[in-house]
């Protein structure tokens, strides 16, 4: 098993409570897909889907639509089935890989994905993979956080070992409109949406960051997160106020049609 998946199996339980962070973003955006390019009977691919909040959001927002959650975490797909347990009927769960998808028949009428292109490997693969598992007047979201719109989390500024993984890993929005066009996809919709995560003591936002809620802190050894970690505290306890912690960060909705 991968790191990145050992780190979502230990953070799994925990995920709801530590990252759900940008319930209100998911609705915006869920409430634009369903306004603007969804219609009723669809059958949409969650990929990296995780606990489920998002897929959630889609069967709330469309009494009609059926929903495949595919993540490659047997403790996420857990914590989903729970979550999603009263709309069974119309919500299937795959163990899979985003990077080596097997859909090759176009099933899916919408292929979202949100918080988790930083896992893709290669992006006009998986663009290319993703347009042949689309059907041909479907749609393809993503929702993901932008390489330029880290430097703007408190996180990343006071934790510049961390900055550094993330930066490899996050995609430019550049990048996915290069890869877009490489898969033969045009991209209809951009929007960008704004948020703060609130944290009501410095303290609170000090711990936050120790239970290592991005998977980015995954790459770094005990050691190595130990002493990035003290010298994070010492910059934090520098420059915040004692109470009313906000971080400012943005995520980027791209929709993309065949
Ligand atoms: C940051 S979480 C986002 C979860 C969910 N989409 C949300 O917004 O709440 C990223 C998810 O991607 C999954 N993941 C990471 N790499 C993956 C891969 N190669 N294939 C499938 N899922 C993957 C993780 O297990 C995790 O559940």
């Amino acid at each position: 098993m991968d790191n990145i998946t050992v780190f979502f199996d230990e953070l799994s339980v925990h995920y709801q409570a530590l990252c759900r962070y940008t319930p209100e973003v998911v609705q915006l955006a869920v409430k634009r897909l369903t306004e603007k390019s969804i219609n009723k009977r669809v059958h949409i691919l969650d990929l990296g889907g995780g606990d489920g909040y998002p897929a959630e959001q889609f069967l709330i927002a469309n009494s009609e639509a059926n929903l495949t959650l595919l993540d490659n975490s047997v403790g996420m797909l857990k914590m989903a089935q729970e979550r999603l347990y009263r709309f069974r009927e119309r919500a299937n769960f795959v163990q899979g890989d985003m990077n080596q998808l097997g859909f090759h028949n176009k099933v899916f009428d919408v292929v979202f994905s949100c918080c988790s292109l930083h896992f893709v490997l290669g992006l006009s693969k998986f663009l290319q993979d993703i347009r042949s598992t689309v059907c041909e007047n479907g749609s393809i979201a993503i929702l993901f956080n932008d390489r330029a719109d880290l430097s703007m989390q408190l996180f990343h500024q006071f934790f510049p070992a961390f900055h550094q993984i993330e930066i490899r890993r996050h995609h430019a929005l550049q990048e996915v409109y290069s890869a877009s066009i490489e898969a033969g996809l045009n991209v209809v919709d951009e929007v960008r949406f704004p948020y703060y995560l609130q944290f009501p003591t410095r303290d609170s936002f000090i711990n936050f960051i120790s239970s290592k809620p991005f998977s980015g802190f995954g790459f770094m050894g005990d050691n190595e997160f130990s002493r990035e970690f003290e010298n994070f505290t010492m910059i934090a306890n520098s420059s915040l106020p004692e109470t009313d912690i906000q971080v400012s960060a943005q995520l980027t909705l791209i929709v993309m049609e065949v």
